[in-house]
């Protein structure tokens, strides 16, 4: 038998979505959970709430050497990861033209590059039975203006874990991406006003929360799901962006 230690890595694991996954993973009986974010402080006080070992890596993740600094540790560790789930991602909410170009960069650099980057040095950790959450959202279904560059950034991480998800197949990893509704109990939408627009986002009705996505996507993920709509807003969501054109849907949504 393997005596390689049985990991989960989460990423944006110090708030919202992150920590949920954390709290529920903290169940799962894996040796070591890895919390990853930028606030030490924030991880350190979770940590001390959870049962299972954790590693504490303090990194920032759109930062390509932080990147390389992750890939040195597994490296290093040479760990079984039987967890991954990419949930740090931030947005910005108004017209692209009024959000500041270096923000918008910085999304994709994190949204997208460090997810796929992360999921990429992790797979070789992997065997059959291990899970592949990318936190992905319902933006990814259709463009939608006043989040132009984050719902694209989105629709890279879907079109990325459909086709990762058949490529792994033959290895029995399983890929699943997570695409909520707005969720309201996390420092998301706060962080992503750069308009007065956000007050539209922060009240929308059908909006989730944290512990009901996790679980819910956690529940789909081990039943196999490739796509998990966690909520009814995304449900139907997808429905409608797969039977009407998203030049029409884009305007609905201005
Ligand atoms: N909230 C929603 O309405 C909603 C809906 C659909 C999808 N999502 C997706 O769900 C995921 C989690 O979001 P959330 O709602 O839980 O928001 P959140 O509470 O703001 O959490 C975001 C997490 O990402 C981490 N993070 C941000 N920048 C980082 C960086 N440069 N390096 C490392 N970590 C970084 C943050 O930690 P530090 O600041 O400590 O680094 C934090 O832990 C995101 O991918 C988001 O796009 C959210």
């Amino acid at each position: 038998m393997s005596n390689k230690k049985n990991v989960a890595i989460i990423t944006g694991a110090s708030s919202g979505l992150g920590a949920e996954y954390a709290k529920f993973l903290d169940k799962e009986g894996v040796d070591e959970l890895w919390l990853v974010a930028r606030r030490k402080e924030r991880l350190d006080s979770l940590a001390a709430k959870l049962r299972t070992q954790c590693q504490i890596l303090t990194l920032d993740l759109a930062d390509e050497i932080c990147l390389d600094e992750l890939e040195q540790e597994l490296a290093v560790q040479k760990p079984h990861v039987k967890y991954l789930v990419n949930a740090a991602g931030f947005g910005c909410i108004g017209l692209s033209r009024d959000c500041p170009r270096v923000k918008l960069q910085q999304m994709v650099k994190l949204n997208d590059m460090a997810a796929m980057g992360i999921t990429e040095m992790c797979i070789p950790y992997m065997s059959k039975g291990s899970h592949i959450l990318e936190i992905v959202s319902c933006s990814a279904f259709q463009p939608i203006p006043n989040l132009a560059v984050y719902a694209a950034s989105k629709a890279f991480m879907l079109s990325y874990s459909r086709a990762l998800s058949v490529e792994l197949s033959e290895l029995g990893i399983q890929v699943t991406a997570v695409c909520p509704f707005w969720i309201k109990d996390t420092e998301f939408v706060d962080k992503a006003r750069e308009t007065d627009r956000h007050q539209v986002y922060k009240d929308m009705p059908g909006a989730t929360n944290a512990k009901s996505v996790a679980e819910k996507s956690l529940r789909a993920a081990k039943a196999g799901a490739v796509v998990c709509t966690p909520d009814t807003v995304s449900t139907v969501h997808r429905i409608i962006a797969s039977l009407l054109p998203h030049w029409l849907l884009a305007k609905v949504c201005f």
